[in-house]
């Protein structure tokens, strides 16, 4: 059945430029943009907020361009770090949101007595997928309050009825459409997370209600900002006629360009037109069937049970005469994105218990765009390799390649294919592997050196968490208080200096500590 569904996404408005709103709250209600670091032309723009849409700026525009549109534009440059965007101020924001839709998630199912009934897909930065039909089927049928949906700002995607109306027929009719009725139950629950999402982050988002990914993602956009839309499958020939077939999410890229290009046409309901025949004659059977299925709004795609983005990536590109000839610099930049993806996938490591498996290393030259290499990452354990072992492989790999002698245009560095860590594995990971104990006295002359922001950390009761080890050769009889994964401050071991990195998670500081002992003669060797 295509319609047995109850299917959500939830999307940030102009999610870039509310996070920076959110920290300079006089800019909320005005038009504002983001633009990426880059200073020709203003920048380019990257995100654009509603009031600023209604002068017509775009994503993609030079900063400069949208002044002239608008005068009082505020343009928010994205943050940098090392000459690159950093865009951690985002991927923070995000992670708020999906800890709130967690926590909507848990606490529906705790009151409902039930687990694992509703499922959540990580989608992007800024959108997740929500599969509401099990929670929703274990709920006896009630049509919600329209006062309720009218306050969630709830729209109706079927002709030009309004929600009111629609739901007066459903009810004049005197019989309930079970579908029906689950997606408007559906959109009560949506509603409900929104402004839960809003009171928490202050961010508004849209959202969209139907029977699978394709029409839940297309509704979504229908209303936006601030909005959700409920889209029956009644409703789908309608809105066909002005859906672009490079707007739907599985026909976004080659596909779609391809089936616009061999028909001559721009719509959904265009391509519903073109017969079975001529499909099959033009692409295999599974595709033609697919695609023809699509265009009467069914997608069979299930929601995939995923909190997590499925990879950890950075990059930069490096424009015109920017581009990058010398083997030093393309050196250079190597490491400092491996820095950041080292960092990124270390926190990852630790807060999410899991491990990249694969780094693609991504560049372009002029000859030739999106050339990617992928490296395996020789995962000792339940460790990464060090960054610069990371770094030196990601440099063999791109210097040797064919494409070396060409200057190149960007470079990017994403860690895929995530395995988890089991838990037990995670425990002698963090501590015990480096702290093997040993028959060695217990030594007066130990000396632990705190940083000062360390001491301060300890002050004010933060939690911290082993990060890394920077030299294996440590040897030491510790009795590391843990707690979980927390690390208390108790440190009755003695050490033979060694430098510790250490996380705090409330801070999202990385704090080193040095310890030191003089008895290194006694030093054991890994
Ligand atoms: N983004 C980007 N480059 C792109 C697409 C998106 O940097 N090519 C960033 C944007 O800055 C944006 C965020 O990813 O804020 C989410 O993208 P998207 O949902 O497509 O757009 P929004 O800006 O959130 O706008 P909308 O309200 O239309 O969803
Ligand atoms: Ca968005
Ligand atoms: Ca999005």
């Amino acid at each position: 059945m295509s319609n047995n569904r109850i299917i959500c996404l939830v999307d940030m408005d102009c999610f870039y430029v509310q996070c920076e709103q959110r920290l300079l709250p006089d800019k909320w209600g005005k038009p504002c943009a983001v633009a990426q670091y880059n200073n020709w032309g203003g920048g380019g723009i990257i995100a654009v907020n509603y009031e600023a849409r209604a002068f017509g700026i775009k994503r993609g525009m030079r900063g400069n361009d949208c002044m002239k549109l608008c005068h009082d534009l505020h343009i928010f440059p994205v943050p940098a770090k090392n000459d690159k965007a950093d865009l951690t101020r985002y991927r923070d924001a995000s992670s708020e949101v999906f800890q709130v839709i967690d926590e909507y998630i848990q606490s529906l199912e705790k009151e409902n007595k039930v687990s694992e009934q509703i499922i959540l897909e990580r989608a992007s930065v800024d959108e997740a997928f929500l599969d509401l039909t099990k929670f929703i089927n274990s709920k006896p049928l009630k049509l919600p309050d329209i006062q309720d949906l009218e306050a969630f700002n709830t729209k109706l995607n079927y002709n030009d009825l309004s929600l009111k109306e629609w739901i007066e027929q459903i009810k004049v009719r005197g019989v309930y459409n079970e579908q029906h009725l689950q997606l408007i139950m559906g959109a009560l629950l949506v509603g409900r997370l929104r402004q839960l999402i809003y009171e928490k982050t202050q961010f508004k988002c849209s959202a969209g209600i139907s029977h699978n990914k394709m029409l839940a993602k297309l509704t979504c956009g229908k209303n936006k900002p601030n909005a959700q839309t409920i889209l029956p499958m009644e409703g789908v020939p309608t809105y066909f006629e002005s859906v672009r077939i490079t707007d739907v999410r599985s026909l976004g890229g080659k596909l779609g360009k391809q089936v616009k290009e061999m028909f001559k046409i721009e719509t959904m309901a265009q391509l519903n037109q073109i017969s079975q025949f001529l499909l099959n004659s033009s692409f295999d059977s599974s595709t033609a069937k697919w695609l023809h299925q699509l265009t009467m709004g069914i997608d069979d795609e299930i929601v995939t049970n995923r909190k997590l983005s499925k990879s950890i990536g950075c990059g930069k590109n490096f424009p015109g005469k920017n581009a990058l000839s010398k083997p030093q610099d393309i050196k250079h930049w190597i490491n400092v994105l491996c820095e950041e993806i080292f960092t990124r996938m270390e926190n990852d490591r630790l807060t999410n218990k899991r491990l990249a498996n694969q780094i693609v290393v991504g560049f372009s030259t002029a000859k030739k765009a999106n050339s990617s290499k992928s490296i395996n990452l020789d995962l000792v354990g339940d460790q990464y390799p060090k960054t610069d072992y990371i770094a030196s492989k990601v440099i063999q790999t791109v210097m040797t390649s064919s494409e070396q002698f060409e200057p190149f245009q960007n470079l990017s560095i994403v860690a895929t294919k995530f395995t988890d860590i089991k838990p037990d594995q995670f425990k002698t990971t963090t501590i015990d592997k480096f702290f093997k104990k040993t028959d060695i006295p217990k030594q007066n002359n130990s000396k632990l050196i705190i940083s000062d922001e360390m001491e301060k950390s300890k002050n004010n009761n933060l939690t911290t968490k082993i990060e890394e080890i920077r030299d294996f050769d440590l040897c030491a009889q510790s009795k590391l208080d843990t707690d979980g994964d927390k690390v208390s401050s108790k440190m009755e071991s003695f050490f033979f200096r060694k430098i510790l990195s250490l996380y705090d998670f409330n801070n999202q500081n990385i704090y080193k500590m040095e310890f030191e002992n003089e008895s290194k003669e006694q030093q054991i060797v890994d």
